[in-house]
């Protein structure tokens, strides 16, 4: 069968570690997927950027309407970011038929509900799993394997750069400046880096999974959003000496009869729970469901790979989805006759 052809809108640091991993790592993803999923195109204005990343076969172009109106493509990638011309390339790509993969959480919290509407009027995919905690598929999670359950809330730490301020703050006893100076070089932070430490991003993140878990429409207007710089070096002192860890904590929870609460703001957490323990960097998501009590989703929640980890399940789940055959739409019974391997066990 003729490989799926993706194109990238964007080859900055997630852009080329989706590049880099699904060229790494092709013969195991065309397995699972059962079918090959190749890169043709590239629109990124740094034309000369995108073709040190690529090679030669991919097509490089400045104008990411030439990748939406090209025929031969199956998907496009959006990993522009922001509210402005993703929004027009995502609903022009959908017009036009192409499935889409987006990282672009922001774009998603405010207009999902138009964009994800336009995709169903068109027949076609709007995957997201990156948009929340990088490469922890939280999405997945909450759509599939927790599909049998009523989930009762949600919390996380779902924004980076604020935990890692947190913790060097504590454990370093550094200034927020300083810190927030490093996160930036380190690339965690957003473009603009008062969504991480004003809790917009979070509040994004958690009005995403707030929409699974629930059902509920994207109502980003709809959250209470606090950051994290009223938070003085004293408050996660005292914290500690009181047995507590401030953490930055996207929460959601059913309200019986009431609707959903959707918040973001600084939280004690008491320091022997695990999620107080989740330090610099990183993500972590407890999600409660009637049936299955509460469970625990740890790992990078930005970053290159493991950002770009997220957007290939999502290529993959796509392009399952896309095939005819009915076995290689359900992940992992992909093991046929003649692709088992001998592990010398
Ligand atoms: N700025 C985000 C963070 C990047 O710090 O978590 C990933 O969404």
């Amino acid at each position: 069968m003729k490989p799926i052809q993706v194109g990238l809108l964007g080859i900055g640091t997630v852009g080329s570690g989706t590049y880099n991993v699904l060229t790494r790592n092709q013969e195991e993803i065309q397995r699972r997927a059962g079918r090959g999923i190749e890169v043709t195109m590239v629109a990124d204005l740094d034309t000369e950027r995108a073709r040190q990343v690529v090679g030669p076969q991919v097509k490089v172009v400045a104008d990411a309407r030439e990748v939406i109106a090209n025929p031969d493509i199956d998907v496009v990638v959006e990993l522009i970011g922001g509210y402005g011309v993703a929004k027009t390339l995502v609903l022009e790509a959908i017009a036009a038929g192409k499935h889409v993969v987006t990282a672009n959480k922001a774009l998603l919290a405010v207009h999902g509900s138009e964009i994800f509407k336009a995709a169903d009027d068109k027949g076609v995919i709007v995957a997201f799993e990156a948009a929340v905690a990088g490469g922890i598929p939280i999405i997945k999670a909450l759509r599939e394997g927790l599909t049998a359950n009523r989930i009762q809330w949600i919390a996380g730490i779902i924004n980076g750069t604020t935990n890692f301020i947190l913790s060097e703050m504590r454990e370093r006893g550094l200034d927020f400046d300083v810190v927030l100076k490093e996160a930036q070089r380190l690339g965690y932070a957003e473009a603009d880096p008062t969504f991480d430490i004003e809790g917009v991003d979070a509040a994004h993140k958690a009005t995403l999974m707030s929409a699974i878990a629930f059902g509920i429409p994207v109502q980003f207007d709809k959250a209470y959003v606090e950051g994290i710089t009223k938070l003085a070096a004293t408050d996660i002192k005292y914290a500690e000496q009181l047995g507590y860890r401030i953490k930055l904590l996207g929460i959601t929870k059913r309200r019986e009869g009431e609707g959903v609460e959707l918040r973001v703001h600084p939280t004690l957490v008491p320091a022997k729970r695990l999620i107080a323990n989740v330090e610099g960097p990183m993500n972590a998501v407890v999600v409660n469901g009637d049936a299955v009590g509460t469970t625990l989703y740890y790992g990078k929640g930005a970053g290159s790979e493991p950002t770009a980890s997220a957007v290939i399940a999502d290529l993959v789940d796509v392009t399952r989805l896309a095939t005819s055959e009915a076995h290689h739409r359900v992940p992992h019974l992909a093991f046929r006759q003649g692709q088992m391997h001998d592990m010398g066990v």
